[in-house]
């Protein structure tokens, strides 16, 4: 199945059947937005081992229904805040903006999940770009990662995080959980500022 980039990522009721009504559905057109989602496995087995800096703001980018985001928002308060094209359950920490149009903020913690590596490639390397720019020393970036991922935004993503001096860590490095394979978090890259 084909999707036009520029569809999925405005405010369009369209759009939000793509990114909002897959509950239930599998294969390629399902999201990761479940109890049985990236996010949540990572904001439940990861994050509270990783050193986050006091200072800085915390954000998710894509926070889709909210199920990984409030996990995020009940470890660090206000200093979470959630970006979505939507917010249908109108969570008091996630902003309704397109990442196109947000502005340079201080960031401690970044999870990159706004479209997906492979409907919305240049959104996802845009909001890279973006967690690149303003986290701060000590701050993490997690990202999809991997060949297929690379593959599909036309960078080596480790070689970029390298480049901008970060430390490449992964799941692996914090957790033996067996469930990682069935939901894909394997590749996912934990990208630490030096
Ligand atoms: C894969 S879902 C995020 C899942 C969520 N992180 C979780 O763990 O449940 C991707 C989200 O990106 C949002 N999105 C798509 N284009 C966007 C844009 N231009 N700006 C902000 N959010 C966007 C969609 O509305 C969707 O909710």
């Amino acid at each position: 199945m084909e999707f036009d980039e520029s569809a999925l990522i405005s405010k369009t009721s369209e759009a939000f059947d793509f990114w909002f009504s897959d509950v239930g559905q599998y294969g390629e057109l399902k999201h990761n937005h479940g109890y049985n989602s990236k996010g949540y496995f990572l904001f439940t087995h990861i994050l509270p081992k990783l050193a986050i800096p006091s200072n800085g703001h915390v954000m998710q980018m894509g926070s889709n229904f909210c199920v990984s985001f409030d996990i995020l928002y009940r470890m660090f308060g206000d200093r979470a805040i959630g970006v979505d094209l939507w917010n249908p359950l109108e969570h008091p920490k996630v902003i309704e903006k397109n990442i196109y149009d947000l502005h340079d903020i201080n960031l401690s913690f970044c999870h990159i999940d706004a479209g997906d590596f492979k409907w919305t490639p240049n959104l996802r390397l845009y909001s890279i770009h973006y967690a690149l720019r303003n986290t701060l020393k000590g701050g993490i970036i997690i990202t999809a990662g991997g060949n297929y991922v690379n593959e599909c935004l036309q960078v080596n993503l480790n070689e970029m995080f390298l480049k901008n001096d970060y430390t490449i860590k992964s799941c692996k490095d914090y957790t033996d959980k067996t469930v990682l394979d069935e939901i894909g978090v394997q590749h996912e890259i934990i990208a630490i500022k030096n």
